[in-house]
């Protein structure tokens, strides 16, 4: 029997996991199970620190972006000790199941304690959207519309001024951003992590753009994105707990190629955390919603081990195990219809 849940959002905060939150709560309470929020991820978890959640701390959270819960790269694995006293707060907590809402590291590490013998379900957020076995995470939908009404922006501005502008959006190994939002945004060129970055083409496909009189053009690029068989990109060498490094400044390494090999003058905008921010959209509130709902349908019928997962129109349960497995890149397909619109 199932009498009280734990929920956790962990890593990168999305636009969509106060829905999921208000969902777990409400479904709850629906079936008097008690949900303790786990504040900061696995870090909640460690240190014990909880607040109880019930109708009116979820009162008013939908439209809202962020996590009222608070988040942490914090990974319990990097240190024997966090590990024991995440497992004796589990079992302090007397917590009959988890809920852990996340991306690829802390679904990895859901899926672990599962293997502990934790009773765990998964929901998958990333604006990434590079988690296997669903169609979308929430946050990526706000993510793209955020990155795609910059583009309209600049746009604008880049044809008064007769100017190149590189646009870097987010997208550690995966450019799914960056494709949907340049094929949304109408982009000249798009460099993703998943194809190496060829300038010869890239300055080709400038000059052919100004061949036939268009004196602007709109690049985007992803965080991830590499020259050839270059390292990535990064502001600083400090790895995170999960082994990432940060990134950021390919955008500007490419303005400054394109200018010196077009002698356009080019200018570079970074979006950076803007995309995570703000509102979420109702595609994320939606998915959102129904994600926190079917997490709760199913913990209480046991079966732990299961992230949620979108697949059609359908919400579905997948083994968290098959999920984490591998990244999800963008299809290919996908980018080749962004390609017609190249130059
Ligand atoms: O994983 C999602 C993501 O938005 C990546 O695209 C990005 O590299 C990373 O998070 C940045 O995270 P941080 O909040 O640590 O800067």
């Amino acid at each position: 029997m199932v009498k009280k849940i734990g929920l956790l959002t962990g890593g990168g905060d999305c636009p969509g996991l106060n829905p999921v939150i208000r969902a777990v709560v409400r479904k709850c309470l629906e079936y008097n199970v008690d949900v303790i929020g786990i504040k900061n991820g696995w870090k909640g978890l460690i240190e014990n620190s909880t607040i109880k959640l019930d109708f009116q701390s979820v009162s008013g959270i939908l439209p809202k972006g962020g996590t009222i819960l608070g988040t942490s790269r914090t990974n319990p694995y990097k240190k024997e000790e966090h590990l024991k006293s995440l497992h004796e707060n589990y079992k302090k907590l007397a917590i009959d199941a988890l809920i852990a809402v996340g991306g690829e590291d802390t679904l990895g590490v859901a899926d672990k304690l599962f293997k502990e013998g934790i009773n765990v379900v998964g929901v998958p957020k990333t604006i990434d959207n590079d988690l296997s076995c669903t169609d979308y995470a929430f946050g990526f939908d706000t993510a793209l519309n955020t990155a795609t009404e910059a583009i309209d922006r600049l746009h604008t501005t880049a044809e008064s001024h007769h100017r190149i502008m590189v646009v870097e959006v987010m997208g550690r190994h995966a450019g799914w951003i960056a494709v949907e939002a340049g094929i949304a945004g109408g982009a000249d060129i798009i460099l993703i992590p998943e194809i190496p970055i060829d300038m010869e083409e890239v300055i080709g496909l400038i000059k052919k753009r100004h061949d036939r009189g268009k004196t602007f053009s709109i690049v985007v690029v992803s965080e991830g994105a590499k020259f050839g068989n270059k390292d990535l990109v990064t502001q600083e060498e400090k790895l995170d707990e999960f082994g990432h490094i940060r990134l950021g400044g390919i955008g500007d390494i490419l303005a400054r190629l394109i200018e010196n090999k077009t002698g356009y003058e080019t200018r570079v905008t970074v979006l950076g955390h803007i995309q995570r921010g703000g509102t979420p959209t109702a595609f994320d509130r939606v998915l959102g919603t129904r994600f926190g709902v079917k997490a709760v349908e199913l913990a209480i019928a046991g079966k732990f081990g299961q992230m949620v997962s979108l697949q059609g129109n359908k919400i579905i349960a997948v083994p968290l195990s098959s999920a984490i497995s591998e990244l999800k890149t963008v299809d290919l397909e996908l980018y080749n219809i962004a390609k017609v619109f190249f130059g």
